[in-house]
């Protein structure tokens, strides 16, 4: 028996009716195995902006920094305030703060993206099944440094800002790593080769940039204490590229922040959508049974479909299967909740993203129910 707090933060846009089906899916596997999760819900993202002033507020945060895990669904803004018109000024508090600040002030650096291929979704695929055929890999992409951070106050020397000058405008943004920074997310992408196929790929963009260059005296340093695993080099346009041509051929690819952002986007498309993909942001902070993190599907807020019973929940349902392996050590419910979204899609429950002719049609709640029935079996 299994006694764990969790956080909950739905947040914006698609997020709240996607979390809902994880919270839903958490609670079943409680019933069914005799544990019991206390889900504690906060507020985040625009709502919580609107309501309090900030993305974020202490209490909540101090609340989730204390628990065992967070499940997280999206922050983002409404679609008009993506038009070059409805645009916030630089500086102004955005939703997406509230992510930034947990993965900075709570050092989730390991952002783990895993990426399969199933074949029951092969045909919902823009790539060939042949080439997705054995397509298994997991992301680890360096969540709490880089690029991202320059924005924020608290980091001194690391500018990002737009500066107004007689000569016109220009813009600044800093991509810092410390060694130590690179090192720490590196070693999680070793150790998970060992207990996979064995293979690392480091990302970089070694030709032109000096954090790159650091970044590969970093992994050439560390490789050799992981003697089993197999590591190369790759740069970053190379990976976009092969990605999609021979994306069977990864098995762990590690690389920084803002690469990380853009080529897991592109492999979900290997996956069928965006709405598959699940993420763990895993730190150093231990729970009784296993590693601190916060847990979301890798997909936004998606504001244009909001409320209307459409969005595909996978992504939310298998990021709870990660916080049950990683948080709290319940490695055999993940695999039971894994199985079972398996199960239905391989029975042809599809939401509207992955639809095709001679599928089941269903909304986002039913699909989860789906998958609650499954556990509930299991
Ligand atoms: C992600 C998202 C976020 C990111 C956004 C919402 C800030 O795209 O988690 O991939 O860029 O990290
Ligand atoms: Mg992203």
């Amino acid at each position: 028996m299994s006694d764990a707090t969790i956080g909950v933060l739905p947040g914006d846009g698609v997020g709240p009716e996607v979390t809902r089906q994880a919270a839903d899916v958490l609670q079943a596997v409680a019933d069914r195995y005799g544990h019991r999760f206390d889900l504690r819900t906060g507020l985040v993202g625009l709502a919580a902006v609107t309501a309090l002033g900030v993305a974020i507020d202490d209490e909540t945060f101090d609340a989730c920094a204390g628990s065992d895990a967070i499940l997280f669904g999206a922050v983002g803004s409404l679609p008009a305030d993506r038009s070059p018109a409805g645009r916030r000024p630089a500086g102004a508090v955005r939703p997406e703060h509230a992510l930034w600040r947990l993965r900075k002030e709570l050092q989730l650096f390991a952002n783990l993206r895993p990426v399969q291929a199933l074949e029951s979704l092969h045909d919902a695929s823009t790539i060939k099944p042949e080439c997705l055929r054995g397509t298994d890999l997991v992301f680890v992409r360096e969540l709490s440094a880089g690029l991202y951070y320059g924005h924020l106050e608290s980091v001194p020397g690391k500018p990002s800002e737009i500066r107004r000058t007689p000569q016109g405008a220009q813009a600044v943004d800093t991509l810092l790593y410390t060694e130590h920074e690179i090192e720490r997310v590196v070693r999680v992408a070793f150790e998970l080769a060992v207990g996979r196929r064995g293979r690392v790929t480091s990302v970089d963009k070694a030709n032109v940039l000096s954090s790159s260059l650091l970044w590969r005296e970093v992994v050439d340093r560390v490789a050799p204490d992981y003697p089993t695993v197999v590591y190369d080099h790759l740069l970053v346009d190379a990976c976009a590229m092969r990605l999609l041509r021979a994306p069977a051929e990864f098995d762990v690819v590690v690389t920084e922040n803002l690469f990380g952002d853009i080529l897991t986007d592109e492999a979900s498309m290997l996956a069928g959508s965006i709405g598959m993909l699940p993420s763990a942001s895993l730190g150093a902070r231990r729970t009784a049974a296993g590693t601190f993190g916060l847990y979301e599907p890798i997909h936004g807020s998606a504001p244009d479909i909001a409320g209307q019973d459409v969005a595909n929940p996978v992504g939310a349902i298998l990021s709870a299967a990660m916080l049950l392996r990683h948080s709290l050590g319940l490695a055999d419910e993940a695999a039971v909740v894994e199985r079972a979204v398996e199960e239905v899609l391989d029975q042809g429950y599809r939401t509207p993203d992955l639809h095709h002719d001679g599928c089941t049609l269903v909304g986002t709640r039913a699909l989860g129910r789906l998958v609650v029935d499954r556990v509930a079996a299991s």
